[in-house]
């Protein structure tokens, strides 16, 4: 049924923003390990890096001033998505930040529909399964162009005692640009605990979370683990770096649960 639905859709078939106003939450990590599994799952995958810090960028590179970049397809004009994405691995590519990118509120503040540079360029975009966004953390011009470019928000909860107050205020913001840019079918796919560990503070905040998001929130939790950190730091994905380990099995289990959530 779901195959059949989007056939007909312009550009790639799923477009999902990792998003929350929160810093360090694990977004860039839960970027470039659900993109490289759902590659590994055999779904061409682009995933487009959007935070100008480039940590996504790179882990899957080893660089992080790549150009072209992002940059030449939102801010300059200059370079379509093609033309910038670099292939990473089997079935993945690449679309790179650079640190270029942190002008992008100030330089285009006074274009018009700049809330919508990302959703045309990604319209004109074919051969992709899937597109992941990871966004900077915070709402800028940047974050707001990737979930208007989506139809989907996956947003990861780190484990603590201020956990859910980013997950508010993106509620709030998806809320107001659905509202304000006649956007319908923007929706929160899902929530996903990360830095999950045996802690009193991650019993609590997982409680609350369900308590509030329980509908949405996904099965799988991200465990607080070293050797994601590791992986990060040795440009590897996880699974690349420890393909039996906690870390790995727990993104497998959320890439199979991103694939069902989409044929619901
Ligand atoms: N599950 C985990 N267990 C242990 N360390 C992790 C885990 N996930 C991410 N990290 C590490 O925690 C730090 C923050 O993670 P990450 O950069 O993915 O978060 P982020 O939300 O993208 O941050 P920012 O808001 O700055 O973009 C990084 O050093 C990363 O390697
Ligand atoms: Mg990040």
């Amino acid at each position: 049924m779901w195959f059949w639905r989007n056939l007909h859709r312009q550009g790639p078939v799923r477009v999902i923003t990792i998003a929350t106003q929160k810093g360090g939450t694990g977004k860039s990590t839960l970027a470039v390990n659900l993109a490289a599994g759902l590659a590994l799952e055999g779904h061409r995958t682009l995933l487009i890096d959007a935070d100008p810090q480039a940590n996504s960028t790179y882990v899957l590179t080893g660089d992080q001033l790549l150009q072209p970049s992002l940059y030449e397809v939102m801010v300059t004009n200059s370079a379509t998505l093609p033309e910038v994405a670099v292939s990473c691995r089997l079935a993945l590519d690449l679309c790179p930040s650079n640190i270029l990118l942190s002008a992008a509120d100030i330089v285009l503040s006074s274009v018009p529909g700049r809330e919508r540079i990302l959703s045309r360029k990604l319209r004109a975009l074919t051969g992709y399964d899937f597109v992941i966004i990871d966004t900077p953390p915070s709402l800028g011009i940047l974050t707001v162009n990737a979930l208007v470019a989506s139809g989907e928000v996956l947003v990861p909860v780190g484990m603590s005692t201020f956990a859910l107050i980013g997950l508010g205020l993106l509620e709030d913001t998806i809320n107001q640009i659905k509202e304000n840019l006649d956007i319908e079918n923007l929706h929160i796919l899902g929530a996903v605990g990360t830095f999950h560990d045996r802690t009193n503070v991650a019993r609590n905040t997982m409680a609350a979370l369900e308590e509030r998001f329980g509908s949405i929130l996904f099965k799988t939790m991200i465990p607080r683990t070293v050797k994601l950190e590791e992986a990060n730091n040795r440009l590897k994905t996880i699974y690349e770096y420890e393909p039996n380990g906690a870390g790995a099995q727990a993104f497998q289990a959320l890439v199979q649960e991103v694939m069902t959530h989409g044929q619901e």
